[in-house]
């Protein structure tokens, strides 16, 4: 088969790296890639927001089967174009996409199908939000409607900080017509985790979990990012819990998907707050995370192509998923400066002094003739795997430090699992 892959981040390398390993995979080809993944796929330089540039990409080149990585273009519609050209795809139609595109669609899917989420109140209008301040207490919950690049949360503790987090995304509009609506949200306490699952009309399947450091510094501190970091599998779920989860939260999304006319196909990533009364969904992304990517697909043992033919044939419900009993962490090094302004084009070094049997995933990565330099805030995810997951975390911190570019900041507790990061803790 001849396959793309949309995307040029440390997510698309993972995805590439695993279908460069499959048999099924004639052709492999990347829109942009980056230096890294030049190694798995062929690497054309079209953004992955320019949807017409690659609907004549893929036309030219005979692709059958597109892999959409990133949330933007799949909630610019990406999917429904692709398959009007007569390539299949894997990754959400712009219907289903408004789970990860717009908060208050995903609250009423929620809220409709009875599954556990945190109770939530949405506005159009500025003055209304203002008289409703601390409607469910403090901390207040204000999350702008549409997508910002993960920033359109706001976390207020007091009213002063609350009525100044409506005038950043009602009036002065950071997030553009992503806050034209804001969703109040009451405050869930616990742990959170994710949980990704393989989902077409027959089936939802849950990945392997993995467990995300979104913070920039360690023991959680500073402004957030994409993902400085994950381990799977994750230490956080039980069988209770991941029993509950299949019951309270996949059963019933599924079922909602059918009943409302939602053609879901893709990767449906599960954010939940846990604690001891149970998990409740936070949000809905539809696409792989990243970098917990990194982290779940080098642990996969099914062939990935075959997941993924299935789910473009609504035959998932015959897949069985086969996982490494290995522990991995992925511990992403950053520009300097990330996720504030950071300078680009820095040589990096020591790549090829990484030990064989670890993975160096780039995201923000470029060649330059024979150098790779820095284009983009998380440059690189290393992904160890190990017996335990000690050794893991061992192995992958030793491979880090053989790796050099100026300014480079990693946190130095990906897969430290603290008390306060264990339900119950
Ligand atoms: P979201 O983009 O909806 O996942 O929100 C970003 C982050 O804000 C989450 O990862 C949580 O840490 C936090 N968050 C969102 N909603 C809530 C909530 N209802 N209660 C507590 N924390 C929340
Ligand atoms: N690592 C979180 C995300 O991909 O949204």
């Amino acid at each position: 088969m001849k396959v793309l892959v949309v995307g040029g981040g440390g997510r698309e390398h993972a995805i590439c790296r695993k279908l460069a390993e499959s048999p099924k995979v004639d052709e492999l080809y990347c829109t942009p890639g980056n230096g890294g993944i030049e190694e798995d796929a062929i690497c054309e330089n079209i953004s992955a927001e320019d949807i017409d540039g690659i609907c004549a990409f893929a036309k030219e080149r005979s692709i059958d089967m597109a892999i959409i990585g990133p949330e933007v273009p799949l909630a610019m519609g990406i999917t429904d174009r692709l398959e009007e050209i007569g390539i299949k795809v894997f990754g959400p139609n712009k219907k289903c996409s408004r789970l990860e595109a717009s908060k208050s669609f995903t609250k009423d899917f929620l809220m409709k199908h009875g599954i556990p989420t945190a109770g939530a109140k949405e506005y159009t209008d500025k003055e209304e939000l203002l008289e409703d301040v601390g409607i469910f207490g403090y901390p207040m919950v204000l999350k702008a409607d549409g997508l910002a690049a993960g920033k359109g949360v706001i976390i207020a503790e007091t009213e002063e900080e609350a009525k100044a987090g409506i005038e950043k995304l009602m009036g002065e509009k950071a997030f553009g017509a992503a806050g034209d609506k804001v969703v109040v949200e009451e405050f869930l306490t616990g742990v959170e985790a994710s949980m990704l699952c393989f989902v077409d009309r027959s089936a939802m399947i849950p990945m392997e979990s993995a467990q995300d450091y979104k913070r920039i510094f360690d023991l959680d501190k500073g402004p957030n990012t994409g993902g400085m970091g994950t381990y799977s599998p994750s230490l956080v779920f039980d069988d209770r819990l991941i029993e509950q989860i299949k019951n309270e939260i996949l059963e019933p999304t599924l079922n909602g998907f059918r009943e409302d006319g939602l053609d879901f196909r893709g990767v449906l990533f599960i954010g939940l707050m846990i604690n001891e009364n149970g998990a409740k969904v936070i949000e809905f992304n539809n696409r792989f995370g990243d970098p917990e990517a990194q982290s779940v697909l080098p642990r996969l043992k099914t062939d990935l192509m075959d997941v993924f033919t299935a789910a473009c044939e609504d035959r998932l419900s015959e897949i069985n998923l086969q996982w490494s009993e290995k522990r991995a962490v992925c511990v992403v090094m950053a520009s300097g400066g990330y996720p504030g302004s950071y300078k680009k084009g820095e040589e990096i070094l020591g790549l090829d002094e990484v030990d064989e049997d670890v993975t160096v995933f780039h995201a923000g990565t470029k060649r330059e003739g024979d150098r790779i330099v820095t284009s983009g805030g998380r440059v690189l995810g290393v992904t160890a795997l190990g017996d335990t997951h000690e050794e893991a975390r061992e192995k992958a911190y030793r491979n880090v430090e053989k790796i050099r570019f100026r300014g480079a900041q990693y946190r130095k507790d990906i897969g430290v699992v603290r008390k306060e990061r264990m339900i119950g803790g």
